[in-house]
């Protein structure tokens, strides 16, 4: 059965052409002049765009943390991203302190596998750094997971020595991995939390104001310093600070191998939510932490310059009821994370919508960069005659409000209550399946594959 995509603006990063799209099976057969192709059913895309599924490089489904976890199971949250046209998630095993890698990686594939909407890959967190785990990353590098995750904050849990982070490091370029860096000086950072608690101030915002972003700097800093001492390629999860940016943009003026990820809360909210009363700055609670106004400028324009070259959502969903709320008198007990997977698309449409980026940039962060990076190209991250037929029809002028009423993921609040949107998801192709069309959700947990990635392929 061939599906024809009919009329609309096919974009790339280089910009929209009007073509027409032919999908035959689970994969893209052509791309063509308008009407020079047929196909047995039509979808009709005129006065629309037509976008390379969107991949959400950075998601923690069921992830445990402080005692309880993540509320979006593989299946709710892989839904929730297929209704804002994601198609791609890569989610993040978690080594516990004393297990083994591949026993990690194996427990999440169990929960991963058969539940998810659309296609999968995993990032490992590395959080034991011993012979063993060390040797380790080789095969999962073998088997399709070439992208380790460390802590320079969360002292105790995920925390990594400068020392442990250099031996990673080291592997990591024997082998052709990237370490993906948290970067914040979680040291420096528990002695001021500990600090505003004993004085008694234990509101959501301390979580904001503990964290300055000179650790965030500082952090990146350091980071890069030992990416450059062992040669291993460094990218930089959920970047949120103007000094954190500055130090990414250096390094690679230098012509170092440093990347780097801002997410949409970033570049929309601030601390001024964190700030908010009656608790409800728990809400915003996510590390590093809402900031200041003043560093969206600075994100924007990064996006713009390529310092930044990925936008992923750090999506990691917490109740307000219960999870949230569980740090009530101690900001520290509130676990870490904002729901997003399903907004990501749209809010950064707004960015083209008010000329912060243009069309070919929002999906070469969304889509085509996530997908070399973490080497998924060309079978993602383009519409390309071969390709996935992972596919986004996308309509620039419809308008939405984004609300918890309405949205799909498993949690009880928004963090974008109320934001009023342009521009809206249309239809969205999973390998070549309608999974959500104008009139509803048409998939099902299971359709999505593991997908065994490549290294990444800017370097390798
Ligand atoms: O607050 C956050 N970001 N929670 C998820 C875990 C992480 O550090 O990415
Ligand atoms: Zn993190
Ligand atoms: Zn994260
Ligand atoms: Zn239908």
């Amino acid at each position: 059965m061939t599906t024809l995509i009919q009329g609309g603006q096919v974009v790339s990063p280089s910009g929209a052409i009007t073509a027409d799209v032919l999908v035959d099976g689970e994969t893209i057969a052509a791309v063509g002049a308008p009407g020079t192709l047929t196909g047995d059913e039509t979808i009709d895309a005129t006065g629309r765009y037509v976008l390379p599924g969107g991949i959400d490089a950075h998601t923690h489904m069921e992830m445990p943390f402080g005692g309880t976890h993540s509320v979006d199971s593989f299946e709710t949250g892989t839904i929730a991203a297929a209704w804002g046209g994601t198609t791609t998630i890569i989610d993040f095993a978690v080594q516990a302190k004393g297990t083994s890698l591949l026993s990690t990686l194996d427990k999440w594939q169990a929960k991963a596998d058969g539940s998810c909407a659309i296609d999968y890959g995993f990032h490992m967190i590395v959080s034991d750094v011993n012979d063993s785990s060390l040797k380790e990353m080789r095969a999962c590098v073998d088997g399709g997971v070439g992208s380790f995750k460390m802590f320079m904050a969360y002292p105790g849990v995920f925390y990594s020595t400068d020392g442990e982070i250099l031996r990673a490091m080291q592997q990591a370029r024997e082998i052709g991995a990237t370490i993906m860096m948290h970067a914040e000086n979680g040291i420096a950072i528990d002695e001021l939390a500990a600090q505003a608690v004993a004085a008694g101030r234990t509101d959501p915002v301390q979580h904001g104001l503990t964290r300055p972003p000179e650790l965030e700097g500082e952090a990146t800093s350091r980071a890069i310093r030992l990416a450059q001492v062992t040669g291993s390629p460094l990218y930089i999860v959920h970047l949120s600070a103007a000094p954190a940016l500055a130090a990414v943009a250096e390094a690679r003026d230098n012509g170092q191998n440093v990347f780097a990820e801002t997410c949409p809360q970033y570049l929309y909210l601030s601390i001024e939510d964190l700030a908010k009363p009656d608790f409800e700055g728990a809400k915003f609670v996510a590390s590093p932490p809402l900031r200041e106004k003043s560093h969206q400028a600075d994100l924007w324009r990064g996006l713009r310059t390529n310092d930044l070259s990925v936008v992923s959502t750090d999506h990691c969903p917490f109740c307000f009821k219960d999870q949230k709320e569980l740090g009530r008198g101690d900001f520290r007990a509130i676990p870490n994370g904002i729901p997003g997977v399903e907004h990501r698309m749209d809010l950064l449409h707004q960015g083209v919508v008010a000329g912060e980026i243009s069309l070919g940039r929002w999906v070469e962060t969304c889509s085509a960069t996530p997908a070399r990076m973490f080497g998924l190209y060309p079978r993602k991250g383009v519409i390309a005659a071969g390709s996935d037929a992972d596919i986004v029809v996308y309509d620039p002028s419809a308008r939405q409000t984004l609300s918890a009423e309405t949205h799909h993921m498993n949690v009880d609040y928004s963090a974008y209550e109320g934001f009023s949107l342009t521009g809206k998801v249309h239809t969205v192709l999973s390998r070549g399946r309608v999974v959500v069309s104008p009139d509803g959700f048409h998939g099902s947990p299971g359709h999505g594959k593991f997908l065994s990635r490549e290294l990444n392929q800017y370097l390798n």
